[in-house]
């Protein structure tokens, strides 16, 4: 296990923000993953699993114990299982395996992050989630320092969320994630913007080309990293679209006059999309405070507009959340993790 210190961990995030870490291992192995885990235990240092950086927001003083790269890679294959390991780069396994005839992760296309962040967050996007293809998820017990399998049941999947980021959070470290994927599946087409998007096509468009829609898609918006893009120096969506009572989500909608949108959500329940919310709660694309700013391509995105710093990023989060509260009574969430004390 290599030890490095005081790594500036910016360059290892999306947002091109925070300060160092104090300890750094970059794991390929597993068994590097133990050692770091050990490292940090006798030493009482906290830990940190860091994977593509793209959902993270380090603090401006960094992160004061160990942070551990995940850079385990391979893929295997045993008929419809797909066995990655964490440190798989993710919009790589998604393009391997429509290239090998496979779907059920077509429409996660572009999504930035590694394999292993994907069953942290459940992630998803375009009417799909990973928890839909995930038979199992290995991991490493920081309780007990030993590896196992969790079945998917036992991961508590629900929208952006499972065991790992919440009941369990900081107890498993993901070293490797099942999928079981369907051969010559159909592409789910249930989003509005990809059905818009195949609107003129007659017949069933192939699992590659709606991935290929998802990118331009994402593009668009600004979701799919591009280098230079200043768009991109971001963490995605920057809050969770509130899930609410439905007698809320109603009563929003007589108090405001405002016809409010909403997602599919469990019964009793409305999503609502955070991005309207902050439209209409007087943010615009392309707005700014200092150096911390919202995307000019999506209201959700909040990004560094330069040389913003970890302080910047909160100010402008807690502004926004402050005046969504006001005016509609609903807690917005940010997504992604603060790394940091
Ligand atoms: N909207 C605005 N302004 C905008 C963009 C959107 O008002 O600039 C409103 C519109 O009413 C629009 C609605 O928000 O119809 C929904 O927007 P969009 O379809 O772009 O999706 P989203 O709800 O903002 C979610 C995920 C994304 C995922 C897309 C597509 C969350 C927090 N975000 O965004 O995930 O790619 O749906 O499925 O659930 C991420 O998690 O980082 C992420 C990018």
């Amino acid at each position: 296990m290599l030890l490095r210190e005081q790594v500036p961990l910016a360059p290892y995030t999306t947002f091109g923000i925070g300060g160092p870490a104090r300890y750094f291992v970059e794991a390929t192995d597993e068994a590097s993953v133990l050692e770091a885990v050990r490292y940090a235990r006798e030493n009482r240092l906290p830990l940190f699993v860091l994977g593509a950086g793209s959902n993270v927001l380090v603090s401006d003083e960094g992160f004061p114990g160990v942070v551990l790269h995940v850079a385990m890679m391979g893929v295997e294959q045993d008929g419809n299982y797909f066995r990655v390991a964490a440190g798989e780069n993710w919009d790589s396994f998604v393009s391997l395996a429509i290239e090998r005839g496979y779907g059920g992760i077509e429409c996660l296309a572009g999504i930035p992050g590694t394999v292993g962040g994907t069953p942290v967050q459940n992630v998803g996007a375009y009417g799909q989630e990973v928890s839909t293809t995930i038979t199992a998820v290995r991991i490493l017990d920081r309780n007990h320092l030993t590896f196992g399998e969790l079945p998917a049941a036992t991961c508590g999947f629900s929208y952006r969320r499972s065991i790992f980021n919440s009941t369990h959070r900081d107890r498993f470290i993901v070293t490797r994630v099942v999928y079981r994927l369907r051969p010559k599946a159909f592409p789910v087409l249930s989003y509005p913007d990809l059905k818009r998007y195949f609107h003129d096509r007659q017949d069933t468009p192939t699992l590659a080309e709606v991935a290929a829609a998802v990118r331009e898609i994402r593009h668009q918006k600004g979701m799919l990293l591009v280098e230079g893009d200043p768009d991109c120096r971001s963490a995605g969506s920057f809050f969770k679209n509130p899930v609410v009572p439905q007698a809320q989500y109603d009563e929003i909608g007589t108090r405001t006059s405002l016809q409010v949108p909403c997602y599919p959500a469990p019964r009793g329940y409305a999503k609502i999309p955070a991005a309207w919310l902050v439209e209409q709660a007087g943010f615009q694309k392309g707005f700014g405070q200092g150096a911390a700013g919202i995307s000019n391509k999506h209201t959700l995105a909040l990004i560094n507009r330069g040389d913003a710093t970890a302080s910047d990023m909160v100010l402008l989060r807690d502004l926004i959340a402050a005046k969504v509260e006001q005016k509609f009574g609903v807690r917005l969430e940010p997504e992604p993790v603060w790394v940091g004390g």
